[in-house]
């Protein structure tokens, strides 16, 4: 019987706080590779968001890690977009809230919730690639990504692009707002002790705060062609 040679899956771990293009930047760059793509966060907005639904107490580390576990949800790829089903109902736009993000924040502190997710996000690791884009990619789940980059941007420019991301979905949101919450985010992200967003060490730093997508796009692929020689 012909044994076959077990090829590694090339993986792009993409980390970085909230704001920072990391969802922008991820889609772009699987989009021209062709590669699979794992959006980590919205697992932890779709738990909480489906705990909140059941009457599930957000601090109720039990009860939480349990939906994580028994959580039926598929990505659907459209063509144009990916759509997120939760139980067969579209909550692409339901989990995109700040409010929901507020709570994903909260369940993804939960170390019991974060162990429920990570089988899940490993599975998307399929051939012939995969951009991971998340907070802990490159430190936890895919630790032996062959590239690693932490996508970062100033505070205020963060909360001007997710300002204008809202609003262009036509959500109505208050910058001072948001640039509190982002910064009160950033603070839970990176303080908690369980998987804190932090750049792996063999991570390479991209601040995006002066560059426009196209230039972030271009220097991922280039680092790509270098890493993941064709
Ligand atoms: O990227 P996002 O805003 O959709 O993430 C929602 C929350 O989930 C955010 O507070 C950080 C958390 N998160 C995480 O802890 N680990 C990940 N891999 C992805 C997101």
């Amino acid at each position: 019987m012909a044994q076959s040679m077990h090829q590694p899956v090339p993986v792009i771990a993409i980390d970085g706080p909230g704001g920072a293009g990391k969802g922008t930047i991820s889609q772009a760059v699987a989009g021209q590779l062709g590669w699979h793509l794992l959006d980590s966060g919205s697992l932890y907005r779709v738990t909480a968001f489906a705990a909140d639904r059941k009457g599930v107490a957000l601090e109720d580390s039990e009860a939480v890690s349990e939906v994580a576990r028994t959580l039926d949800v598929r990505f659907e790829y459209t063509g144009t977009d990916t759509r997120i089903m939760l139980e067969e109902n579209d909550v692409t736009n339901s989990i995109r809230t700040e409010e929901v993000g507020k709570m994903a924040s909260v369940v993804a502190a939960d170390s019991a919730v974060r162990q429920a997710l990570i089988e899940r996000q490993r599975a998307f690791a399929r051939p012939p690639g995969l951009v991971a884009d998340g907070r802990d990619m490159g430190t936890i789940v895919f630790r032996d990504a062959g590239l690693k980059i932490f996508l970062t941007a100033s505070v205020e420019e963060r909360a001007r692009r997710r300002y204008k991301q809202l609003k262009d979905k036509g959500m109505d949101v208050s910058l001072p707002a948001l640039s509190r919450d982002m910064k009160e985010r950033d603070r839970r992200d990176s303080e908690r002790s369980v998987a804190p967003l932090r750049a792996a060490d063999d991570a390479r730093v991209l601040d995006s705060t002066e560059l426009a997508i196209p230039e972030v796009v271009a220097l991922v692929i280039s680092w790509v062609n270098e890493v993941f020689p064709p």
